[in-house]
This record gives structure tokens, C-alpha cells and sequence, in this order.
């Protein structure tokens, strides 16, 4: 699956350090951190109706991410929100909007790799884009060679945009004809997708991967929320490929793509052998939920 080019994105004004530029104008420097060493932290955001959804835990996460890599002189949280509300008012946006918020260690006074370099303080980027949710009714997933990073590197805790590891698993993906690449932790057992996490519902059990090895997702997070909430069933658990394999649904969580169904994973066709679909159950529940719930900025 390949997103494609948004006519309606064509004019867009994108933030940048406060200035609002249209998106051919829109730029960072060449000293930027993001440029020399993926040194940055980012956040997806969806608004749904001029709400946006989750607003406070993407920023908690944002916040979070720049202090364990020690950035200095962070925009405070109004600065940023403030950036959020005066991009989406200046594109006119209220609803089918994608937020790619990105804040880089900012310009290095020359190149190179200490962050003692760094002495203008941070960048923040706001682009908000046109776009719904980009996944088409269910996704095939291929199990990559690639391990998906631990504590032992670069903790995957960390909203970083040092992605490498992921796209590296994207490729393998691709070359297999595969929406998605699983991800595997050191030990086999599955972490997550390469730009999403996964879960899986057995009997009626939803179950998805500690968060040991993945980005614990707001959308992740959502989902075991509205698990307890309802009375569904669910945990957090070590489970292998093949537990997936034999599930009778498999799905992914994440802003961009919000709940997916997983038709197929390495070529094994993911067969409901219980019945009631209980991805439905949870997706009209999330549904309710990105109807009303979030912060309104417009
Ligand atoms: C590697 C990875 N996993 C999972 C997710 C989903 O996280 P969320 O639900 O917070 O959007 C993302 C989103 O950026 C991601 O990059």
C-alpha cells in the first residue's frame, strides 16, 4: 500500500520556528540536527472534527522524548499547542487532518555530532496535512529480519526520528510484496510493525506485545482503554509469529491508520474460527471515541 500525492495538500502553509510558509518555501537548515544525524522527536496527530485527538498524551510523549535525549531549551507546551491551532487555522482544516509535529535538536553552530553544538535552541515543525486515514480495509504483514530496537541501542520508548530500523523493515516488506514488516524482539517474539503496533484477539481475548520492544502507541493505549472499559478481555503479553498466525483476527493501532484488520501475515491467512468479530466491537467503540473525545483547537 503506497500513499499517494493529495492534490489538496498542493498549497499547504507549514510552521516552522513561527513563521507559517507555504510548503515549496518551507525549510531547515542544512545544520539542522534532523539533516545531520535524525536527531529529533516527532509526533502523528489526527483531528477529527477540530478536535484533536489525544492531544495531551502526544505531547506528554513529545516532552518525554526530547528530555531523555537531552534537548535543550524546549518550546514550552503553549508555544507548541499554540504553533498546532495557528497552522490549522491558517489551512482552514477541521476534519481528515494528519499533524506530522516534529521538533529537531535544532541548527549546530558546525557540523558535527555533540549536542553542545546545538546553541540556538530547538526547531518545531507543524505539518499538518489533508489526509484520512491512509490504510485500505486490511493489510498484509511480512516478518522481518530486522529486530526491532531495544534498550540495549536506542530505546524504542523514545519518539525518535532516527527510523532507520523501521524503514529497514519496510523494505523487507516491500520486496515481499507486504503492506507492513513485523517486527521481532531479540528473542523472536513479535514487537510491533514497522510503523504501527499490532494486536491479536484469540477466543475472544484481545492480546497485543509488551511494550518492551515498541513504541507504547496512544493508539495502543486507546485500545486496552477501551478493552477494560467494555469489559473485553485483554493483556499485554510475550507472544511468537506463530500465535499470530493462528489468531482469529489480527490488527494494528496507530494514529495514521487508525484500527486496521491484518488479512495475512507471511502468507498465512488470518481465519476467524470464532465467530463474533470483536475488532468491530473495539473499532465502533474508538469510533464513538474519536466522535467526541479530544482537545478543540478550531
Ligand atoms: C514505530 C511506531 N509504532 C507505533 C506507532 C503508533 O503510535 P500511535 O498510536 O501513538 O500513533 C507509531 C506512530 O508513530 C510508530 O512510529
Amino acid at each position: 500500500m503506497l500513499q499517494g500525492f493529495n492534490p489538496a495538500n498542493q498549497d499547504i502553509q507549514v510552521y516552522i520556528d513561527g513563521q507559517l510558509l507555504h510548503r515549496d518555501a518551507a525549510k531547515v537548515s542544512v545544520f539542522d540536527s534532523s539533516v545531520q544525524g535524525g536527531d529529533a522527536v516527532w509526533e502523528g496527530l489526527r483531528v477529527y472534527d477540530g478536535r484533536v485527538f489525544s492531544l495531551e498524551a502526544h505531547l506528554d510523549r513529545l516532552f518525554d522524548s526530547a528530555h531523555a535525549l537531552w534537548f535543550q531549551n524546549v518550546p514550552s507546551r503553549e508555544i507548541v499547542v499554540d504553533a498546532i491551532r495557528q497552522t490549522l487555522e491558517a489551512n482552514a482544516m477541521r476534519d481528515d487532518v494528519h499533524i506530522r509535529l516534529t521538533l529537531t535538536r535544532g541548527v549546530k553552530v558546525t557540523s558535527g555530532m555533540d549536542p553542545r553544538l546545538n546553541q540556538q535552541g530547538c526547531t518545531l515543525i507543524v505539518l499538518a496535512e489533508h489526509k484520512p486515514p491512509v490504510y485500505p480495509e486490511s493489510i498484509t504483514l511480512a516478518t522481518s529480519s530486522v529486530r526491532r530496537n531495544s534498550p540495549m541501542s536506542i530505546d524504542s520508548k523514545i519518539h525518535h526520528n532516527n527510523l532507520i530500523n523501521n524503514i529497514m523493515a519496510k523494505i523487507e516488506a516491500n520486496q515481499a510484496g507486504a503492506d507492513a514488516g513485523l517486527m521481532l524482539d531479540k528473542d523472536g517474539f513479535v514487537s510491533e510493525a514497522n510503523g504501527v503496533n499490532v494486536f491479536l484477539i484469540r477466543r475472544g481475548k484481545v492480546r497485543t506485545p509488551w511494550a518492551d520492544y515498541c513504541l507504547p502507541g496512544i493508539t495502543r493505549a486507546t485500545v486496552l482503554d477501551i478493552c477494560r472499559a467494555h469489559g473485553i478481555p485483554c493483556a499485554e503479553a510475550r507472544i511468537s509469529p506463530s500465535e499470530f498466525y493462528v489468531a482469529d483476527e489480527v490488527f494494528t493501532t496507530g494514529t495514521m491508520g487508525e484500527l486496521t484488520r491484518v488479512s495475512a501475515i507471511d502468507g498465512r491467512a488470518i481465519v476467524n474460527k470464532y465467530g463474533e468479530s470483536v475488532l468491530e466491537r473495539v473499532r465502533s467503540h474508538f469510533r464513538e471515541l474519536t466522535r467526541s473525545a479530544g482537545t478543540r483547537l478550531v
